[in-house]
């Protein structure tokens, strides 16, 4: 039989390539840094977790969970151009990235056998790693004990903030249909506009003033714990600055609503479901959400942080009549005074039973 295999160069893969041709397999070696899957990367998965805000557990911006829908995916496409009836891959059986790998591939091609290669879980020495365009990850090895601190030289994709400029970059970021169009600085005369082009540049300016740095103890899908250290250095930037231009636009109930499906959708994506029926749903609906979201974010980059510093867009919801302290605008303070009092009926019945239970 043929198996594409999803080789990273690293040693699992290989030590796998290795041993799936002795077992007398014609393998073919997917590439994935060969291969440029980077432009529909970031149109295809890192946009819409652009739109949802997407975030697992308040912190980790999910670098490696939307990556591997996108390579299982490529992988998917070659096996059925090349009549190939199993794929492989290189996780252990111990972490989410089998369960991410694996059911996309149940869910593309349906008929797929997959491999069962036997690898050893060994200590990785120092910790193990996965980069892509969007972030690194480093895990396992020296930094499974969750106490001891990442050593400085750990970080690949950030300067330290303790030595990055002590000067900010200054960003404009224009969104559109809540994804980024366009992003410029004033400074070094960049403007970018396609998808690759902009999130690389937010790569660079966040890099270079060490934004989006985390190190975090998780929840695997499988039920165990994980400490993880990740560098998301233009998902960081993006994420601050679409908050803010969402607000801006979104109508309070909707951003409420929206505010869940987030939420949701960061762990459908985080447990592997990418390609389901739920998720497809949620993705619909985030992304209807976000028509009006559109307009410029201006920021500044600086030692470690996004400073928001100002936003415009012709789809505002900001009213400056309606919300100013000088003007009366279309609102009757008068009204206020029973909207309060009738709030404040559950809270003085509250108070008045609590009074009377202590007393009793
Ligand atoms: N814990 C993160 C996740 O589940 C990162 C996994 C990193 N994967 C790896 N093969 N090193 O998304
Ligand atoms: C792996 O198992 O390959 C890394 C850890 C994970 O997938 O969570």
């Amino acid at each position: 039989g043929t198996v594409v295999l999803a080789y990273s160069g690293g040693l699992d893969t290989s030590c796998i390539l290795v041993w799936l041709k002795e077992q007398g397999y014609d393998v073919i070696a997917f590439l994935v840094f060969i291969e440029d899957l980077r432009a529909e990367f970031v149109a295809d998965f890192i946009w819409p977790a652009v739109q949802a805000n997407a975030i697992y557990e308040d912190r980790y911006l999910l670098g490696t969970s939307v990556a591997r829908p996108c390579i299982a995916r490529r992988q998917v496409e070659i096996a059925r151009k090349e009549g190939a009836n199993f794929v492989s891959h290189g996780a252990t059986g111990k972490g989410n990235d089998q369960i991410r790998f694996e059911l996309t591939c149940y869910a593309l091609y349906p008929e797929v056998k997959k491999h069962g290669i036997p690898v050893p879980v060994t200590p990785r020495a120092p910790w193990s790693m996965d980069a892509n365009l969007m972030h690194i990850s480093y895990e396992s090895g020296i930094l499974e004990n969750p106490k001891s601190h990442a050593p400085a030289d750990l970080y690949l994709m950030t300067k330290n903030p303790e030595d990055s400029p002590n000067a900010p970059d200054v960003l404009e970021i224009e969104f559109r249909n809540g994804v980024p169009i366009r992003v410029s600085n004033e400074k070094d005369g960049t403007s970018e506009e396609s998808p690759l082009g902009i999130f690389s540049y937010l790569n660079t300016v966040g890099g270079k003033h060490g934004v989006g740095r985390i190190d975090i103890v998780e929840n695997r899908f499988i039920g165990m714990k994980s400490r993880g250290i990740y560098e998301t250095p233009g998902g960081t930037i993006l994420l601050q600055a679409h908050l803010d231009i969402e607000t801006f636009t979104m109508d309070k109930e909707v951003r409420r609503i929206k505010q869940g499906l987030g939420i949701k959708f960061s762990e459908l994506v985080y447990n592997g479901f990418w390609y389901s029926p739920e998720c497809d749903f949620v993705r619909h609906c985030i992304s209807k959400s976000q028509e009006n979201v559109e307009g410029k974010v201006m920021l500044s980059v600086f030692k470690g942080q996004v400073y928001i510093l100002g936003r415009e867009s012709p789809k505002s919801l900001y009213n400056e009549e309606l919300v100013s302290m000088d003007v009366q605008g279309d609102y009757d303070p008068c009204d206020a005074s029973g909207f309060i009092r009738i709030n404040a009926v559950r809270l003085r019945e509250h108070h008045r039973l609590q009074g009377l239970a202590s007393t009793t």
